[in-house]
């Protein structure tokens, strides 16, 4: 009889002790996730500051290949990498080309914004996506909006999409991405309807193939649909379902449409993607692929604090997906967090107060004293009436 109740124990016991263990074991598994975010949080010191010094180190970066000063002969190199600039006694002046005009629309509204308090300069702007300026070539300094830290020479300023100039997408951007003011109240309104608990727990992704590089995640969509949600959409590009990996193109979503998911997903494009500072406002987890790519805010924020960092290859993509599910309130904090900090320290005054530093800095930094080039025009203010619009 002994022996008997013995073995009954030990078959109830015995899958128990598997379940257990088993149990134990996966969450065992996100022990180095969970260490990491631990870490990153203890030693993120939060910004404090209500002007735009998070950013700080990012332009000491920039300008410290200029610590002797910049000279006549590093500008003349730069001239004919972007659309030169002058501000002479609080006027405006630029070179008649400019590439990209709404663009370059979209840089004069912060600079003209700020005319009365910027001294005499005089500068070249790139209103290309790529940065201009290799590091393995002779430096000349150029103002673009992206590039990679150990790559590029560039010094970083604020993308004109802050304002306008953005990506066109058709038919929910027609006349292109732009006024981070309005988007930052129109993602928060639409977040609101989408609390986190009512959130599809499910990696979402629509964009178009602007490199394999993103090619993973849609694979994982079609043979996991429950774990993600990512489609390519069409871009110019686009002439047969083969642009879009084999699939027909989705349709395109707006980014406050977004919010419905709790995992957000960020791909560089050409240069760092615009919609990186949008997802924070769904106050879903952003996973942002790949660290290279900067824009001028990006060093201020960090991974594990305000995002999840994934792999360039996407190597670890699904395992990360595991983890934001069945560590929800863990991540959860990541998403209010990254929210807190694009809220609070990425607004319009912001980048405005970024740009007047970098102008005000790189300016102390000529060896000449720039004097107003004939064969620029002065850029004018547009009519306030005619911007409201
Ligand atoms: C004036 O600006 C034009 C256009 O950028 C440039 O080609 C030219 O070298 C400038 N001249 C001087 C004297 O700086």
């Amino acid at each position: 009889m002994k022996w008997m109740e013995s073995f009954h124990a030990l078959c109830i016991l015995f899958p128990l002790i598997i379940i257990i263990v088993g149990v134990h074991g996966s969450a065992a598994k996100w022990n180095k996730y969970k260490k990491a975010i631990d870490v990153a949080v203890k030693k993120y010191k939060p910004c404090t500051s209500n002007d735009c010094s998070c950013y700080q180190s990012m332009l000491d970066n920039d300008l410290s290949t200029w610590e002797e000063g910049i000279r006549r002969s590093d500008f003349d190199a730069a001239i004919d990498r972007g659309t030169h600039y002058q501000i002479i006694n609080h006027k405006l002046y630029r070179q008649t080309e400019c590439m990209f005009p709404f663009r370059c629309s979209g840089v004069e509204h912060f600079i003209l914004e700020l005319i009365d308090k910027l001294p005499d300069t005089e500068m070249v702007i790139n209103v290309r996506d790529y940065p201009q300026a290799p590091k393995w070539g002779k430096p000349f300094p150029i103002f673009s909006f992206s590039k990679v830290l150990k790559e590029n020479h560039d010094i970083m300023y604020p993308a004109w999409t802050f304002w306008e100039g953005g990506p066109a997408v058709w038919p929910i951007y027609p006349t292109g991405l732009g006024r981070w003011d309005e988007q930052r109240i129109i993602i928060t309104k639409e977040a609101a309807k989408h609390p986190w608990e009512k959130k599809k727990n499910v990696a979402f992704f629509r964009g178009s193939r602007t490199s394999a590089e993103r090619d993973p995640l849609i694979l994982l969509s079609r043979a996991e649909p429950d774990l993600a949600d990512a489609q390519y959409t069409k871009n110019q590009a686009w002439k047969s379902d083969k642009d879009t990996l084999g699939a027909p193109p989705a349709k395109e979503i707006k980014l406050e449409d977004h919010c419905k998911y709790k995992y957000l997903f960020n791909f560089r494009g050409v240069a760092a993607s615009f919609r990186f500072k949008h997802l924070f406002f769904c106050k879903s987890v952003v996973f942002h692929v790949g660290e290279d790519w900067l824009e001028f805010f990006y060093p201020a924020m960090k991974p594990w604090v305000h995002y999840i960092p994934v792999k360039q290859d996407l190597s670890d993509l699904r395992e990360l997906i595991v983890f934001a599910r069945e560590n929800d309130d863990t991540v959860k904090k990541i998403a209010e967090r990254g929210y807190e900090f694009i809220r609070d320290h990425l607004r319009m005054q912001d980048v405005s107060c970024y740009w007047q530093r970098l102008i005000a800095r790189y300016t102390e930094l000529l060896t000449w004293k720039p004097s107003l080039n004939k064969s620029l025009f002065e850029v004018k203010p547009k009519p306030k009436n005619k911007m409201e619009l």
